[in-house]
């Protein structure tokens, strides 16, 4: 019997609940709708040391994050656009996946990354969301096809804080969609794999 996938979120802002935080949030709520299980580092979960090459230690919050996303079979990375590309404050948590350089799963291999960015405007949610995509190629992530850019000045969120735009919860159901079912396939390989190694072991076995 195949376990949950465990999705691992990454987003958001120093502020609770900022609009990228939500976005989040309500992702990782339908990956668990699908099955998944989740994980969301937020705020300031992701309130980090500077990323410094060289320097080993590690506080608890990025080892917490980093023993996350080593268990992680997918991926969702919101984050707002500052100054036209993806906030320090991501990009910093993003630098410490490289202490999963000499992982067996380096990096993101094999994880879909379903991505969101939020602006202030259409031109930045492009900007951060290409740079996002970026990120995930480089660290060897499959990227979604959906994607979520979000323009934060049209309204999206209710008075409760729940989503009223019923295109962006759309977006955000096929995303989290696209990310639980690549864990899921990825999980299914991986066992084929290794039946595929235990009846060989098997048959060497009686063929001796
Ligand atoms: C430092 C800073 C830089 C920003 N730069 C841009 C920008 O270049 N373009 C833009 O459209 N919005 C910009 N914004 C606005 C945010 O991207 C926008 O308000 C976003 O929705 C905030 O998301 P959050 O609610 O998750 O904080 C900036 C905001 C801050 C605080």
């Amino acid at each position: 019997m195949q376990e949950k996938p465990l999705i691992v979120g990454l987003g958001g802002t120093g502020s609770p609940n900022s609009s990228s935080e939500r976005l989040l949030r309500h992702a990782l709520g339908q990956c668990a709708a699908k099955g998944a299980d989740t994980l969301m580092f937020a705020g300031l979960d992701l309130d980090l040391p500077m990323y410094s090459p060289g320097e080993e230690a590690r506080d608890e919050k990025t080892l917490a994050l980093i023993a996350g996303l080593r268990r992680a079979q997918g991926v969702i990375i919101a984050s707002p656009g500052y100054h036209g590309t993806v906030s320090g404050l991501i990009k910093n948590a993003l630098d410490y996946v490289q202490d999963m350089a000499k992982d067996d799963a380096v990096y993101f291999e094999g994880r879909a990354v379903g991505l969101i960015a939020t602006a202030a405007g259409w031109q930045a949610t492009g900007t951060t969301l290409a740079t996002l995509r970026s990120i995930t190629h480089a660290l060897r992530g499959w990227p979604t096809p959906m994607a979520l850019a979000v323009n934060s000045m049209v309204p999206v969120f209710g008075e409760d804080g729940s989503i009223v735009d019923t295109s962006i919860a759309n977006q955000l159901d096929i995303l989290a969609s696209q990310v639980v079912t690549f864990a899921n396939m990825r999980a299914l390989h991986d066992l084929s794999l290794l039946q595929g190694v235990g009846e060989r072991e098997a048959g060497g076995a009686g063929g001796q």
